[in-house]
């Protein structure tokens, strides 16, 4: 069995798969394949791991039907058109957990950066236009005592709502599929209908796997039930979203401010409007970037392969 992986990843993974002695080929190119370059090289592996964006849909699962397992460096696996991989029998694998700390670590910083306006002012000072003191200038909001509303209360969700609460005393509330017992055990955490995330939030973050259904949920009618102070953050995907919209609200005082660690599309284009916005904070898709997590993401997506050469289950599943 022959193993194809997109682009390298962090030397715990490499390491683990050389140990088991899986035959592995990572993408020799600086350049991102084009789409038929991409299914070429898979028609000719057996497995995949999947560093990045390509686009593993209905088209892709019926030319490379070959494929015995996919591994994803990523806890997302809206990339994957799942139903295609299911009637084909193919498991996919993720790498949930070791990444939560870090993807609620920068949600947690986006929500500070855009309530005291810190992304803007380093932009001014580089700009030359750090005058002189002004006691009406530049004030921002405290977080002390305020509601934070998470959408989609998972893994991520429940360690950003644990951060809010140690460093703010914020009050929690959700919206789920199903009830999270351990937030509302450990963080008193509500559960909430939608309707009512969208109208007590302080600050509202989403943690949510992203699927189709909820394409665009947030726009120019959900952001308008906000309150005028209310922070969104989005560090899921840019999906979510509707960014017109979002640049709307921000622009006519709907809501206070937006941090954005996803967009849509990505990379985002440097002349898009919202970068030019002093109430809203974006960074390129850094949530999982910190050495820990890569590391462990790493060691997941090794796992998750290894497992399928040794014809046992894969550790993180996602189809079975
Ligand atoms: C994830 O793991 O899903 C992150 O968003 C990186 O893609």
């Amino acid at each position: 069995m022959k193993v194809f992986i997109t682009k390298d990843i962090p030397e715990a993974g490499i390491l683990l798969l050389q140990k088991k002695g899986i035959d592995f080929t990572i993408n020799p190119t600086e350049n991102v394949l084009s789409r038929e370059e991409f299914i070429k090289i898979c028609q000719e592996h057996d497995a995949l791991l999947n560093v990045g964006t390509n686009n593993l849909d209905e088209d892709f699962f019926k030319q490379c039907s070959n494929l015995k397992g996919i591994a994803l460096f990523s806890v997302g696996f809206d990339s994957v058109h799942i139903p295609s991989a299911n009637s084909r029998k193919i498991p996919v694998g993720n790498t949930p957990d070791v990444l939560s700390r870090a993807t609620s670590d920068v949600a947690f910083l986006l929500m500070q950066s855009v309530a005291r306006k810190s992304f803007y002012n380093h932009k001014r000072i580089m700009n030359g236009e750090w005058g002189s003191f002004d006691a009406l200038a530049n004030l921002g909001q405290e977080l002390y005592g305020k509601t934070l509303g998470i959408f989609g209360l998972g893994r991520i969700g429940f360690e950003m709502a644990q951060k809010c609460k140690a460093a703010f005393g914020m009050n929690i509330i959700y919206h789920n599929r199903s009830h999270n017992q351990d937030a509302e055990k450990e963080l008193d955490a509500k559960f909430v209908d939608f309707e009512t995330l969208l109208s007590e939030s302080d600050v509202l973050s989403i943690h949510s796997n992203y699927a189709e259904e909820n394409n665009k949920l947030f726009n120019k009618s959900t952001f308008a039930k906000m309150k005028p102070n209310a922070i969104f953050i989005n560090t899921a995907r840019g999906k979510f979203h509707n960014e017109d919209d979002l640049f709307y609200a921000l622009t006519n005082d709907i809501i206070w401010g937006a941090g954005l660690d996803v967009t849509n599309p990505e990379p985002m284009k440097q002349d898009n409007p919202l970068l030019a916005l002093s109430n809203c904070c974006i960074l390129p898709h850094i949530g999982s970037a910190t050495y820990e997590a890569r590391n462990g993401m790493a060691v997941c997506a090794a796992q998750n392969i290894t497992a399928l050469f040794e014809d046992k289950k894969m550790p993180f599943c996602v189809n079975e």
